[in-house]
């Protein structure tokens, strides 16, 4: 099968090649002791973009930035004493720790879709420790698998579902673990568990004392894919505006561009769904300003990427 020819079995040649095509902007799959992940440099919002137009996601949900160990980490976030205790005892492993975004960090908007808080993991694998250190950057990384598919648990299922749509795919053999690493907030001190996993609930007790889910309080983190969660604009935005109005600035993609617009940005002059992806947070952050009433957005094409762009864009604008 010709989608099997880009499976490489990972020797230090084949890490070192997958690093280097993520360094350049590509997408690799790689093994963890979890599931296979889909990566791309985490800090190149075009080759971000590429992750979700890969999985065929229809919303951009935050993204797992996987690092090699904790001193990489805390480069990017800021841990609490609680979280750090996590990292302690659970890293290198399949614990996924959401964090507040170090303002100099450096990494794609889109891999936090918005949000001012980013996951953080540091992977036991032996292959997916290679890679992080040959690749000397964070990786961004979802399980390997068209949206809504199961997640692949060996390379000959990643190539099976988007052989296709990566550069290459790592073969590491089949992940130890085969379920998604736990996903833990800690607020105010508190442990909230947004995603169950391959941590157990009573693991994390044993460091955090309770261990809280959304359900549990009201002011707990919202899981991501719910309103509250993501980053909304202060301006209200008005959706398929063909003109603007007073005061309003424009969101334009291509040629569709919202006349009259005091200023515009260009999600993507050449009508490119996956350069709009890339834009879309930066420029919303971009229009977002005292200076105008409102950011009119153009229409965008409900294809491909265009489904998830268009969904942020609702989410943001619902008020
Ligand atoms: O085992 C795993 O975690 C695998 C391997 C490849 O590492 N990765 C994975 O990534 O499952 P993904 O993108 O399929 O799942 C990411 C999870 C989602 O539940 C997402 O909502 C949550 O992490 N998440 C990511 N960033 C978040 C954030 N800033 N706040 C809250 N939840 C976040
Ligand atoms: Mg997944």
């Amino acid at each position: 099968m010709t989608q099997d020819r880009n499976i490489k079995f990972a020797n230090d040649s084949a890490i070192q090649e997958a690093a280097a095509l993520i360094r350049a902007g590509s997408l690799a799959a790689f093994p963890t002791e979890t599931v296979y992940g889909l990566g791309a440099d985490a800090r190149n919002e075009h080759a971000v973009a590429a992750i979700f137009a890969a999985k065929g996601r229809p919303q951009f949900n935050p993204l797992i930035v996987h690092v090699h160990d904790l001193a990489a980490a805390r480069r990017l976030a800021e841990f609490d004493a609680l979280s750090l205790q996590l990292a302690e005892q659970f890293w290198p492993g399949p614990l996924t720790l959401v964090l507040p975004r170090r303002a100099d960090c450096g990494l794609s908007l889109l891999v936090s879709a918005g949000l001012d808080t980013v996951a953080l993991r540091v992977p036991a694998n032996p292959v997916a420790q290679a890679l992080l250190l040959a690749a000397d950057c964070p990786i961004a990384a979802p399980s390997a698998n068209i949206s809504g598919k199961i997640s692949p648990t060996c390379a000959a299922h990643v190539a099976a579902g988007m052989g296709d749509k990566v550069a290459m795919i790592l073969d590491g053999g089949v992940c130890a673990v085969g379920l998604e690493s736990t996903v833990v907030q800690v607020r105010g001190g508190r442990a909230f568990l947004l995603r169950p996993g391959s941590v157990t609930r009573d693991q994390i007790a044993v460091i955090a004392g309770t261990v809280e889910t959304n359900a549990d309080a009201p002011d707990a983190p919202q899981s991501p894919g719910q309103l509250a969660s993501h980053y909304a604009p202060n301006l209200p935005l008005r959706l398929n505006a063909a003109t603007a109005q007073r005061g309003e600035a424009g969101l334009a993609f291509g040629d569709t561009i919202p006349a009259g617009a005091v200023k515009i940005c260009n999600l993507s002059w050449r009508g490119d769904l996956t350069e709009a992806a890339a834009n879309l947070f930066a420029m919303l952050r971009e229009l977002d300003c005292d200076s105008f009433s409102g950011i009119a957005v153009a229409s965008i094409p409900a294809h491909g990427l265009g489904e998830a762009i268009n969904d942020r864009l609702v989410r943001a604008a619902h008020r």
